[in-house]
Formats: structure tokens, C-alpha cells, sequence
């Protein structure tokens, strides 16, 4: 399909007809325990889109309930059952892949030609994926002379997961699919900020899951957080957001042991040596600046460039910066769009101000961006800053928005410890012809996921997530499978004595 500004226009207006989400616990739809609601909004307008559920801890309650009433049955259902639910869940997404694109837009203020082109053929490709994997979970057999011990491989349980406002649809799949394959039951909790494109998900796959196999509570993360984390049934939780947010969840979970998946921020570096093709560098670092206006965990948002094509690099990337159409989220002309909340544009604006305060130039942008007919939107220019030392707050912290600091380098062991002096180490990048310096650096280099001359280049099955305190556990990949089953051991003795 040809994505054009009257199509998108008319869906604008059809998405926009503001409706309320109840919770969705046991396969109905609720209301929440006392009637509290939160608005949902354009951040392009501020116009508002819709309302869910301010959810309680007795909602919560209800639906972990329900998920622990549907676990026998599901945990214990066939691979392809599992598979089938998988395919259909796929197969829904791709029907409706312009409206959800749409949403997210709509919501999240990323441009639609990015929610259609990646963000939801990616949501359904997680369910295609998974639903390869389920069956191939099964345990194992050992011999011994006197003794064959049978490991079987269950699914963990109810799972709590609780997700962000990014990429909703992306994330929604990420952790849906794999639980689903692995036989665990659902408690999902959407982020406040964006989840029209989600909530009218579930929506439409409701009658395709059995009751209480997903349940979504909606709400503010710190007022349902903590009793779904810490409820006595939930055996697992999985989270991806900030690390503040992960902090309390650890805490949280340590009430019943339970283990974690954290996926959490990035300061990732994209290296540019010498012999790179800086064309093509500097058009990575480019989109790694507006890809969903930088509100990406995965962001090459520090550019270490070698001095001697720094120059060279600097021009070509200030170049395509000046190139990027900004506006309207949902004009398919438009490369960046809108921060997503005004807390986000606050945090962005605040880092803004931070840099030449620190030290830094603002090289390209450093300011809220004007977009006509929208002045009430949360816009940002794109955004380089050169003169940056690794130990600025600029380089040291998350922005999550259009903003890329460009580090100079000459000594690679020098470099290499920059790279690594932060705290996070969840993706990274590498931009060299010389294929024995690439492997030297990339195993020098402390991160979960490093591209070699292609930032960006997402492929089915590759295990991703966290160094440091950018989390741990591994997502999109069979290792994920893992985290959503335990093993048991049944030692049988042969001997008859
Ligand atoms: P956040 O981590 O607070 O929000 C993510 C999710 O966690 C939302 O669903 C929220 O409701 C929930 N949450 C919040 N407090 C909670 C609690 N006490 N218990 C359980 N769940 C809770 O992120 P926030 O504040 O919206 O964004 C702040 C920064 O976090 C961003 O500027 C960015 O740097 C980072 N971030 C990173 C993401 C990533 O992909 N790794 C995604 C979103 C944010
Ligand atoms: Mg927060």
C-alpha cells in the first residue's frame, strides 16, 4: 500500500474518535476499581486521543487471578496450538498494519512512513518468529548405567511485563510472543504515556486468546507497579524502560525471588575510524540521530570520530541533518516527528541548555523546532554537538531525543576506554575496511550489540540486550525462551536391586 497524506488524513480523523479502554482481565473488558482515567494525547496537537483505565492494585489483583486460573491449561496446551495462535496474532497485525502504524503515530508523534515501514511489520515478525520456536521447546534426556534422568522444561508461570511508550506495538510483541510460545500467562502493563496502538490490539486479537492468557492492566507504572511485581502468583518479570524504573522493580520483585529481565537505557557508541566509508557513516549517524526522534534504547548517541576525517565526517552529517524533513508525524514525507510527551521534551530542552553550559558547541540545531500549524507540538531540532568530552553530562546520560555528541579521537586504546567509560553498554557501532582492526575493537568493546558498518541493522533472532546497567537478559532471540521457562530434573533409578 502507497502511503499518501489523504489516506492518512482521513485515518487521522477515523483513529481519533476519542474512546475509553476499560482493563482487559479474564477475556472481558472491565472497567477499572474506581473509575480513575488517563488521558492519552497527540504530543504533534495535544489533542486528545483516547483514555485507559488509572489503574489499582485490585485490578491488578483480579488480573494476575485471572492469569494464574488460565496457567494449567495454557502452560500445558500443544506446540501447535501455540504456533496457530502465533500465526493468527502475526496475520492480525498485517491486517491492520496502516491503522496500528497510524496509532502509533497519533500517540507517539514518530512519523508514520517509520510506524509502517518498520514498527509494526517488526511487531508482527516477533510473533513469526516465536511462533518457529514453539516447537522446539523441550527438555532433555541423560543416560547414566543405572539411571536416565528426564529434564523437562515448563513454562515459568504468570508473567508480569511492563513496557514503554517508544515503540508500544514493537515492545507489546517483543514480550508477548515469546511468553506466549513458552506456555506462561500474561499480565501486561502498557506505558501511560502511549498505547492507543496496543490497547486497540488486544482489542482485535481478543477473540484469538483463550480467557486470562493475556491480561492488560492499564495505569501509572508507580501506582500498579509494585503490587503486580510483588504479587504472590507472578512468577517473572520483564521490563524494558529506565533505569530509576528498574531499580524499584528489582526491589520489588525481591518480596517473592523472582527473577528479571531488564532492558534499560543506552549511551552507545558509533566509532568511525580512518579507512570508513564516511559517506555512509555519517548517513547512519544520521538516522541514529531522527530515527523515532531518537527516543531509540538502542541510539548510537555518542559519534567517536577519528581527527583526521573529522572534518570530512562532521560536513557529511550536518549535511544530511539539514536535509531531514521535520513536521507533521503524520505527513509520509515526514522523517522526524514529535517527542513523544512534554516530559520528554522537557528532558531533551533540559540537555539542550546542559551542553554549552558543559562545554559543547551546538554544531547543527540545540533548539525546540517551529513546525507550522503545530505549535503546540513537542518538536526538537535534529542535533550534533562537537567540542564534547566523554565525562560531560551530555555523554554520560540518556538523552532520548534528536541529539548525537560527536567525540574526536586519534589513540584507539584511548578511544576504546572512552567508549567503555559509561555505564550503560547496550548496542554500539564500528565504521572500518579493515576487517582485523573490526574484530580487535568489537571485542574490546563492552556492549550487547555492536553493528559493523550498518548502525541499525535489525535481523530476526539476534540476542539483544544489556552490559552494565543498560539490564540483563536476552530479548528477541531463542535464548529469550529461557527466561520463560524453568527446568525439572526427574532422576530414575534403573537398578531393580
Ligand atoms: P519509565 O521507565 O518510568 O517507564 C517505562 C514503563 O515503566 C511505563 O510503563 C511506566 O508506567 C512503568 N513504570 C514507571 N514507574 C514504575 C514503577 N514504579 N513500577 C513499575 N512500573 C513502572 O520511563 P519514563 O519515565 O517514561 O522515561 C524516562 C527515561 O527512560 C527516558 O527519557 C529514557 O531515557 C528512558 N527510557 C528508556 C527506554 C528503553 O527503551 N530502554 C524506554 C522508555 C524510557
Ligand atoms: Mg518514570
Amino acid at each position: 500500500m502507497e502511503l499518501t497524506l489523504e489516506k492518512t488524513r482521513e485515518a487521522a480523523s477515523r483513529l481519533s474518535a476519542v474512546k475509553t479502554y476499560g482493563h482487559f482481565i479474564d477475556g472481558e473488558w472491565v472497567g477499572g476499581s474506581d473509575g480513575t482515567t488517563i488521558a492519552l494525547e497527540n504530543p504533534a496537537t495535544r489533542e486528545v486521543l483516547a483514555h485507559i483505565q488509572a489503574g489499582s492494585a485490585s485490578d491488578v489483583n483480579r488480573a494476575v487471578e485471572a492469569a494464574a486460573k488460565a496457567l494449567p491449561k495454557w502452560s500445558c496446551s500443544s506446540a501447535p496450538q501455540r504456533q496457530a495462535l502465533l500465526r493468527a496474532i502475526a496475520q492480525r497485525i498485517r491486517e491492520r498494519q496502516f491503522d496500528y502504524a497510524m496509532m502509533e503515530t497519533l500517540n507517539n508523534g514518530k512519523p508514520i512512513s517509520d510506524a509502517f515501514s518498520h514498527d509494526i511489520p517488526g511487531a508482527a515478525g516477533q510473533f513469526d518468529y516465536f511462533a518457529g520456536t514453539a516447537f522446539h521447546i523441550y527438555g532433555q534426556t541423560l543416560d547414566f548405567e543405572d539411571t536416565t534422568v528426564i529434564v523437562h522444561r515448563e513454562a515459568i508461570g504468570v508473567v508480569a511485563q511492563i513496557i514503554p511508550w517508544n515503540v508500544p506495538m514493537l515492545m507489546a510483541a517483543a514480550k508477548l510472543a515469546p511468553a506466549l510460545a513458552a506456555g506462561c500467562t500474561i499480565v501486561l502493563k502498557p506505558a501511560e504515556v502511549a498505547c492507543l496502538s496496543v490497547m486497540a490490539f488486544i482489542e482485535d486479537i481478543a477473540d484469538l486468546l483463550p480467557p486470562g492468557v493475556v491480561n492488560v492492566v492499564a495505569g501509572h507504572g508507580s501506582v500498579v507497579g509494585q503490587p503486580l511485581v510483588s504479587h504472590p502468583l507472578v512468577r517473572k518479570v520483564a521490563f524494558t524502560g529506565s533505569r530509576p524504573t528498574a531499580q524499584k522493580i528489582i526491589g520489588y520483585a525481591a518480596a517473592n525471588i523472582i527473577p528479571q529481565t531488564m532492558e534499560l537505557g543506552g549511551k552507545s557508541a558509533n566509532i568511525v575510524c580512518d579507512d570508513a566509508d564516511i559517506e555512509a557513516a555519517a548517513q547512519s549517524a544520521a538516522t541514529s540521530t531522527i530515527f523515532n526522534k531518537g527516543e531509540v534504547c538502542v541510539a548510537g548517541s555518542r559519534v567517536f570520530v577519528h581527527e583526521k576525517v573529522e572534518d570530512q565526517f562532521l560536513e557529511a552529517f550536518a549535511r544530511r541533518l539539514a536535509a531531514v524533513r521535520q513536521g507533521d508525524p503524520v505527513d509520509p514525507e515526514t522523517q522526524l516527528g514529535a517527542m513523544a510527551s512534554k516530559a520528554q521534551f522537557d528532558k531533551v530542552s533540559g540537555y539542550l541548555e546542559l551542553g554549552p553550559q558543559e562545554g559543547a558547541r551546538a554544531f547543527f540545531g540545540g533548539k525546540a523546532a517551529q513546525v507550522e500549524g503545530l505549535s503546540d507540538g513537542y518538536f526538537i531540532e535534529p542535533t550534533i554537538f562537537t567540542d564534547v568530552r566523554n565525562d560531560m553530562r551530555i555523554a554520560q546520560e540518556e538523552i532520548f531525543g534528536p541529539v548525537t555528541s560527536v567525540i574526536r579521537w586519534r589513540d584507539e586504546d584511548e578511544m576504546l576506554k572512552l567508549v567503555n567509560g559509561v555505564e550503560y553498554g547496550l548496542a554500539g557501532g564500528l565504521w572500518t575496511q579493515n576487517l582485523t582492526r573490526a574484530h580487535r575493537m568489537t571485542r574490546a568493546m563492552e556492549t550487547g550489540l555492536i553493528w559493523v558498518n550498518r548502525y541499525f541493522n535489525f535481523k530476526p533472532g539476534i540476542p539483544s540486550g544489556g552490559y552494565k546497567q543498560s539490564g540483563f537478559g536476552r530479548e528477541l532471540c531463542l535464548a529469550t525462551l529461557d527466561h520463560y521457562t524453568v527446568t525439572k530434573s526427574v532422576v530414575i533409578n534403573l537398578n531393580t536391586n
